[in-house]
């Protein structure tokens, strides 16, 4: 059908990366959906230009190319969050990429009432978690707009779309393509597929970008000091500093130091296991610096229960469930333990390795009075005596009329049973 011919069509918002599949998407989805493009480019702290990228949507046939720095937007509404949250996917995965999609999201569904667009698309496979955290947040925010995946409708693969780009003339940058699928914003950068797939093969040097080699890394240690703000990151080496500049300085510091860098077999949200390597030097940092912080700013209970919610946070992270109101009450949770989390800690980064050597707080709980075992000390000794007696009362209760009724004594093998 001669699509062209016809008037004006609806539009659709394209989430635009510039690479080779989402360019091939912009007159794609023109012929075969009969829609104008408008694609949207956001700068999360990936590293590149996004007006280069805007201009390029407009040579293959956008209608328009909408372009916006979020980077403070992602920092303070989202990646803080998780920081102060302690949110880590499985215990190894800072969330990079998880925690840049809802917020896209969320800017293609404004993006798509500013320019009225009835539909929304993006270049995610049927296999991913992204295809995941955009369809859930569209559907949540904006479930009157069509949701268009070309990928994952299977109607175009890698080799329709070389064969698409060479016919409409799309320049195909085939010296940057990479045999992983790379993503990466000021969080962090994550590699898949290719030679990464045997979990058993080491990762090659090629396939890390932002951290040397741990064998490269200098022979001397690099000090680091993060201040924290109720349990935002706010300075750097007694230097205050905006979330995005400290994010930056940490990552390549961090970088040079061999920091961050993870191998991850995860669980995907679609049932499937998939090695992953992330290299995340500023979020390793600052989750190790914000965690220490709270080892001396948390009561034993509130510290414990934190790390519950941390996992539970991690999840909805991962699993694209951001705009939640189950997150808002886990937050709400989150802010308030983040109180008295306001000090100092101080890192020494070496060879891949952050150690911590020093953590203060104006609101610290940490009293040397009664830690010491010198002439200050201001513990009271005896009150021990009586807390022990009834601390083991009930062990020893039940171990006398139950465990050692029979005279044989503690029975129970394996674990120290009689002797025979
Ligand atoms: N496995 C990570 C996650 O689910 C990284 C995904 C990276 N996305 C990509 N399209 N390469 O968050």
């Amino acid at each position: 059908m001669p699509a062209d011919t016809q008037g004006p069509r609806d539009k659709v918002i394209l989430a635009y990366s510039g690479g080779l599949d989402t360019s091939v998407m912009v007159p794609w989805i023109r012929e075969k959906y009969n829609l104008d493009v408008v694609t949207f480019t956001v700068d999360l702290g990936q590293g590149e230009d996004i007006h280069k990228i805007k201009a390029k949507a407009m040579t293959t046939g956008a209608i328009d190319a909408v372009a916006i720095d979020a980077r403070n937007l992602f920092v303070d509404c989202f990646v803080f969050p998780s920081l102060m949250a302690g949110a880590m996917y499985e215990g190894k995965y800072p969330l990079a990429t998880a925690l840049g999609r809802p917020l896209i999201a969320k800017l293609m569904v404004d993006a798509a009432r500013e320019h009225g667009a009835k539909a929304v698309a993006h270049g995610c496979t049927g296999k991913g978690n992204d295809q995941v955290r955009f369809d859930v947040t569209f559907q949540t925010l904006a479930p009157d707009l069509r949701i268009i995946a070309p990928v994952r409708e299977g109607k175009m693969s890698r080799p329709q779309a070389l064969d698409y780009a060479a016919k409409h003339n799309i320049q195909v940058e085939a010296t940057r393509e990479s045999p992983y699928s790379i993503d990466q914003n000021l969080f962090g950068r994550s590699c898949e597929s290719g030679l990464l797939e045997d979990p058993w093969d080491e990762p090659p040097t090629a396939a890390f970008a932002w951290t040397v080699d741990p064998t490269k890394a200098p022979d001397t240690p690099q000090y680091v000091t993060i201040d924290f703000e109720q349990g935002r990151p706010v300075g750097l080496d007694g230097k205050k500093m905006d979330g995005v500049p400290l994010i930056e300085a940490l990552n390549k510091i961090g970088g040079a130091h061999a920091i961050g860098r993870i191998d991850h077999v995860e669980n995907r949200l679609v049932g499937i296991k998939s090695r992953e390597l992330y290299e995340a030097p500023g979020a390793i940092i600052l989750h190790d610096a914000h965690r220490e912080l709270e080892t001396i700013c948390l009561s034993k209970p509130a510290a414990r229960f934190k790390t519950l919610v941390a996992q539970e946070y991690a999840d909805i992270i991962y699993n694209g469930l951001w705009f939640s109101a189950f997150h808002q009450d886990l937050f709400a949770f989150v802010a308030s333990s983040q109180r008295f989390v306001s000090g100092q800690v101080r890192l020494k980064l070496y060879k891949g390795h952050t150690i911590v050597v020093g953590r203060k707080s104006e609101y610290s709980l940490y009293n040397k009075h009664l830690a010491t075992y010198d002439t200050a000390d201001q513990f009271d000794h005896d009150a021990a005596k009586g807390f022990i007696r009834l601390w083991g009362l009930g062990q020893q209760t039940q171990a006398k009329l139950q465990l050692l009724k029979d005279g044989k004594g503690f029975d129970l093998p394996g674990l120290m049973g009689p002797k025979e």
